[in-house]
């Protein structure tokens, strides 16, 4: 009788201590919100994904309510749609290029090529894309050096020649946020001699430029994802080298990275229609190195190195 009294006050005790833990988790869910992706310490390597996608699921639609609540870039729910809905695979088909040359770039590709040893197997962002082959500045990383890589180019008609291009690189038809959520913004499209011009038109600053440039104001509406939320989606956390050329938006896309999560190797960001200085003040502060002010026709840019990456190769 006894012996059954105190299984029976363990019994209770342990369901007592289950439905406080329960409470405990409970509560902070509630207040901690959704579980956040996050990469661990350790370097992700790219690694080819199998998208889950449901055809009557109105991916664009949850995309806007996204953006509505401007939930944090590493929402998993935002993370889940960028990765199975947003991001296209790369080509199986062959290449349809315009020309075949080794480098594409205005110059930047190779300077960043034998800075990083001829590394083979890295990964690229670029952004923007443009056609997917004038000026790339990923084409021969991908060609040659067998890299991976996400193209990233928000004017539906540049998209659509890089789709006919046949890259074998991931793609994605948005922009990068300038801010740290998701957002959908008024762009302004590009023309003639400066088609390549497209940019997000938002800002009177932004106003103002496309006046000065002349480009003309024709608007389209562009999603916009965070530069970490495309990495997250991919599961990648380690990028060699990223173009950034948004014609203008470069230091508040720059702004939304969290430097201490992913690692960015290299990058050539445009200064020509921001501020020089501001950028480079910026990234020297995140721990990076003004390696090169290159200034070709076609190329206005400042290529930037991390100072602590491991590095093998010449200055
Ligand atoms: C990851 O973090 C742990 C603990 O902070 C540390 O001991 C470990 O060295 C880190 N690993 C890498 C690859 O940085
Ligand atoms: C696909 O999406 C529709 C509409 O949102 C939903 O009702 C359905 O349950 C989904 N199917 C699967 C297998 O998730």
């Amino acid at each position: 009788m006894k012996l059954l009294r105190r299984r029976c006050k363990a019994y209770y005790l342990g369901c007592i201590l289950t439905l406080t833990i329960g409470i405990i988790i409970w509560t902070t869910r509630i207040i901690m919100g959704p579980t956040k992706v996050q990469f661990s310490n350790v370097s992700h390597k790219f690694q080819p994904f199998i998208q889950l996608r449901n055809t009557s699921f109105d991916y664009r639609e949850e995309t806007m309510k996204m953006n509505e609540e401007k939930v944090e870039m590493d929402d998993p729910r935002l993370i889940e749609l960028i990765r199975n809905y947003w991001i296209e695979p790369p080509s199986k088909e062959p290449y349809n290029l315009k020309k075949d040359l080794e480098d594409y770039s205005a110059g930047q590709t190779p300077y960043a090529d034998s800075r990083l040893n001829h590394k083979a197997n890295g990964f690229f962002i670029e952004a923007g894309a443009y056609d997917g082959e004038s000026s790339s500045t990923s084409l021969f990383f991908e060609k040659y050096r067998k890299w991976n890589g996400l193209l990233v180019e928000p004017d539906p008609r540049h998209y659509y020649t890089i789709q006919s291009k046949h890259r074998k690189a991931y793609r994605i038809n948005a922009c990068l946020s300038t801010k740290p959520y998701p957002i959908q913004v008024t762009f302004n499209i590009g023309h003639g001699l400066r088609e390549q011009m497209g940019r997000i038109h938002e800002t009177k600053e932004a106003e103002e430029w496309i006046q000065k440039e002349n480009i003309g104001f024709t608007s389209i509406k562009v999603q916009c994802f965070p530069l970490y939320s495309l990495l997250l989606a991919m599961q990648v956390n380690q990028v060699d080298f990223f173009t950034l050329d948004v014609e203008g938006e470069e230091l508040h896309v720059l702004k939304t990275i969290p430097f201490d999560k992913i690692n960015i190797g290299m990058m050539t960001v445009e200064y020509i229609h921001s501020s020089e200085e501001e950028i480079t003040r910026f990234l020297e502060e995140k721990g990076y190195r003004k390696m090169i002010k290159m200034r070709t026709p076609g190329c206005a840019d400042i290529i930037f190195r991390k100072n602590d990456i491991p590095f093998i190769g010449y200055e």
